[in-house]
């Protein structure tokens, strides 16, 4: 009897748990998932939250398949930004020991979701001095951080554990002593449609008549007024009609075709990828809906809340302006203490400058050229679509950005303030950095050395 009555719990147990399953299973993929997160996602995260699959691939368990998952999004830029602790130098037998305290070959020793009470900047969820780990000898080796923290090692303008591309000693040694604003400065512009052009110097232009608009727009539309935008566009220059954008499959053109990212994708390869890699396009990125204004974090316009973010939220399809881009249409939607305060900024009055062409292109600086910086590869000057790329950590600006037109040391110690980034760069501030002191001793004692060895031999 007691056994049947056991067994017979036993089912009403699993009666339970099957209930359970079904219901998380059913709230997992058709209900709510909110309610099975077990805290909020990190800053950089947010938007992809509620697609678990995004990173809990098979299980919810980590794992190769979440390394993997961390990976197909982020290794190309771990890649670019030459890693100083990529997987390969943990491998490495002289390092492997180093695992025993830490396994730094995966991402999530250092990066676990949904867990703000450990969460620091750049969503890491170690203590800031474990860096102590591994680096216990720092001291010795180097007699100039006798006196640090290890909760110091990635302060602004120091160290950073991906991406050291703008900090490490030789390169500093390099660029020491360089003026606050260069002499010289070097202008990058954008050169796709003059690069078109002559590659295709047959082409004429396309005319306001030679349009294949047709009469299949919807009769409410202006269809005029489009067409006008049109022939003044660098699409109508590089023979791209309405019908590139808005043709069926059958090749005819119609107006009330979805249009998405993918019409631009087509021939835009290189600024479509930048774009889905980025905040900004992710959920693109990530075959979802695109991203919501409301959905945001950050400060933006209430006026702004419904739009959404793709190709079009900064570029007017018929009629793309590349300064409007650059500028207006980022303050349209953001508006945090920051980006208000570009305007008034000595950037923002050089890019004025710039527009009215009293200085020359590229002199002046506009959100983009610090967020969406020119890049040169080969003879093509591209606009990197990418704003994450040189955001976090924010030395990540100083060689595609700053170094162009500034010297190393005042960058760095502009990039260490973060009143002064929260004020956009207007104002006083102390434009010394403790780094490059660091480097000046190192080379005048080297350059003591070499005198000694000199008078040494001279003696001899
Ligand atoms: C951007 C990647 C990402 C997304 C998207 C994501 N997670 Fe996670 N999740 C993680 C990581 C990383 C961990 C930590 C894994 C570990 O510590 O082993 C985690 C852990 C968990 C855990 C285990 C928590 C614990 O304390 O062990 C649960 C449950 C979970 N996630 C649920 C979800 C659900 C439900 C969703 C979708 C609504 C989701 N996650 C979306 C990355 C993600
Ligand atoms: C041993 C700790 C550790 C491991 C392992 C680690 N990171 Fe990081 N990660 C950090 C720290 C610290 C930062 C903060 C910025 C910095 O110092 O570079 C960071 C920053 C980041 C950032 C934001 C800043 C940037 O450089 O883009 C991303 C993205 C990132 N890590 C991804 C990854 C991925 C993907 C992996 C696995 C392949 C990984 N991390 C493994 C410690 C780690
Ligand atoms: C679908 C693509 C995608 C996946 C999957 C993904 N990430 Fe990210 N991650 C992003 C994007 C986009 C950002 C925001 C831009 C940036 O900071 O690079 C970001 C930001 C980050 C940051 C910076 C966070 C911050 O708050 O500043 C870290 C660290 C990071 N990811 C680590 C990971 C780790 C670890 C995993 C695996 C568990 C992972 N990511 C999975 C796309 C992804
Ligand atoms: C799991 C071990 C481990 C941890 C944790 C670790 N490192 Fe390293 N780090 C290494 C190894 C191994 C090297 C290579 C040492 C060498 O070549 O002498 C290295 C090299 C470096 C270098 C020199 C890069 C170069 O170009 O040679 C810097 C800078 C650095 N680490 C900074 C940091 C900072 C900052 C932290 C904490 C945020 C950190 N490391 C945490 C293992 C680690
Ligand atoms: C570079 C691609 C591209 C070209 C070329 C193009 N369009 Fe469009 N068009 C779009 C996109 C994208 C939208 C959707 C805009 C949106 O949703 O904000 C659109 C929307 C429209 C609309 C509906 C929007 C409204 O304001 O009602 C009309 C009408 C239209 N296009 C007509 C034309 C005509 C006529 C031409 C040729 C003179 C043309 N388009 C050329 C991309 C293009
Ligand atoms: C049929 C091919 C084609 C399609 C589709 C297309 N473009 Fe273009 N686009 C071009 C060419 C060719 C140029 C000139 C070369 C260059 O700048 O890369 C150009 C130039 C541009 C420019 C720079 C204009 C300038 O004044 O310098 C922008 C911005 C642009 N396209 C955005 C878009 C957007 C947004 C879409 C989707 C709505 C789109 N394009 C769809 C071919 C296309
Ligand atoms: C259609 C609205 C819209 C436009 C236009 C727009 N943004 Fe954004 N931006 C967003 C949203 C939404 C986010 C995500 C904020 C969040 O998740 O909290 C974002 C995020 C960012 C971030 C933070 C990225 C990160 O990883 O934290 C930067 C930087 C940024 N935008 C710069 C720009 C610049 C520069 C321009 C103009 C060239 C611009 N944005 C145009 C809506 C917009
Ligand atoms: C957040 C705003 C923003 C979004 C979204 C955006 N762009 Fe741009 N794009 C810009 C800005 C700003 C410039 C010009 C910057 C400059 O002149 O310094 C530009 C320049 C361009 C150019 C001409 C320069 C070059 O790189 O050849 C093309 C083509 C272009 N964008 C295509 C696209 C396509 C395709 C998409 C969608 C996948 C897209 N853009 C999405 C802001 C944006
Ligand atoms: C001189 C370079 C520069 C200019 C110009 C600039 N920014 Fe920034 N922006 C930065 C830096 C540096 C950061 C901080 C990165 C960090 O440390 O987190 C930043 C951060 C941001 C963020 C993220 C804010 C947050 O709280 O996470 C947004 C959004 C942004 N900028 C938008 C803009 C817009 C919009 C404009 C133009 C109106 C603009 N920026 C002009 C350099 C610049
Ligand atoms: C295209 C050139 C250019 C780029 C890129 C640029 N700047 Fe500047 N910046 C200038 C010039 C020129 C001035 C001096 C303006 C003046 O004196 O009127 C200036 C002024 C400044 C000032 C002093 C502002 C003031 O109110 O006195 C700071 C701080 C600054 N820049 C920081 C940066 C940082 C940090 C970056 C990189 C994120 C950067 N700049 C990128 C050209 C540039």
């Amino acid at each position: 009897m007691n056994k049947y009555k056991g067994l017979g719990f036993f089912h009403y147990g699993v009666f339970v748990s099957l209930v359970l399953s079904a219901v998380f299973a059913y709230n997992l993929f058709y209900g709510d998932r909110q309610l099975f997160l077990p805290g909020d996602t990190t800053h950089g995260h947010h938007q992809i939250e509620m697609e678990c699959e995004a990173c809990h691939v098979e299980s919810f368990e980590s794992g190769e398949p979440m390394q993997q998952a961390c990976l197909s999004c982020h290794a190309d830029a771990l890649d670019k930004a030459r890693d100083t602790h990529p997987k390969k130098k943990f491998t490495d037998p002289r390092n492997a020991d180093l695992l025993a305290n830490l396994d730094a070959t995966q991402c999530i020793t250092c990066h676990i979701e949904h867990s703000p009470e450990i969460t620091g900047e750049f969503g890491v969820t170690l203590p800031e001095d474990f860096c102590f780990y591994c680096h216990q000898n720092i001291a010795e080796e180097r007699p100039t951080h006798k006196e640090f923290e290890f909760d110091s090692c990635s302060d602004s303008g120091c160290h950073s554990y991906h991406d050291n591309r703008a900090l490490y000693e030789q390169f500093l040694q390099k660029h020491i002593n360089k003026p606050e604003v260069l002499d010289k400065r070097k202008s990058l512009v954008p050169n796709g449609l003059s690069l078109w052009k002559k590659k295709h110097s047959e082409q004429l232009p396309l005319t306001l008549k030679q349009h294949d608009a047709g009469s299949l727009f919807a009769a409410s539309a202006d269809v005029d007024g489009i067409v006008q935008q049109w022939a003044n566009s660098g699409h109508a220059q590089a023979n791209v009609n309405c019908g590139s954008c808005h043709a069926n499959e059958q090749g005819e053109t119609v107006g009330d075709l979805a249009l998405e990212v993918d019409s631009c994708t087509n021939c835009h390869e290189r600024q479509s990828q930048g774009f889905k890699q980025g905040l900004h396009g992710m959920r693109i990125g990530a075959d979802l809906s695109a991203m919501q204004v409301s959905n945001a974090k950050l400060d933006m316009h209430e006026s702004a809340a419904h739009q959404e973010l793709t190709c079009s939220s900064c570029h007017d399809p018929h009629q793309p302006d590349l300064k409007a881009a650059a500028l207006e249409s980022c303050l349209g939607c953001h508006n945090d203490e920051h980006s208000n305060n570009y305007v008034g900024s000595a950037h923002a009055t050089l890019y004025e400058q710039e527009l009215e062409g009293q200085i020359e292109q590229g002199q002046g600086v506009s959100c983009a050229t610090c967020h969406m910086p020119r890049t040169k590869k080969g003879k093509s000057v591209f606009v990197e679509h990418n704003q994450s790329l040189t955001l976090e950590p924010n030395s990540k600006m100083l060689r595609p950005v700053c170094m162009n037109c500034h010297g190393l040391e005042f960058s760095t110690a502009a990039l260490a303030d973060k009143e002064l980034i929260m004020r956009n760069f207007s104002g006083e501030f102390d434009s010394e950095h403790p780094s490059f002191n660091m480097v000046r001793t190192r080379l005048e004692e080297k350059r003591k050395r070499k005198l000694e060895r000199k008078k040494d031999r001279a003696n001899q």
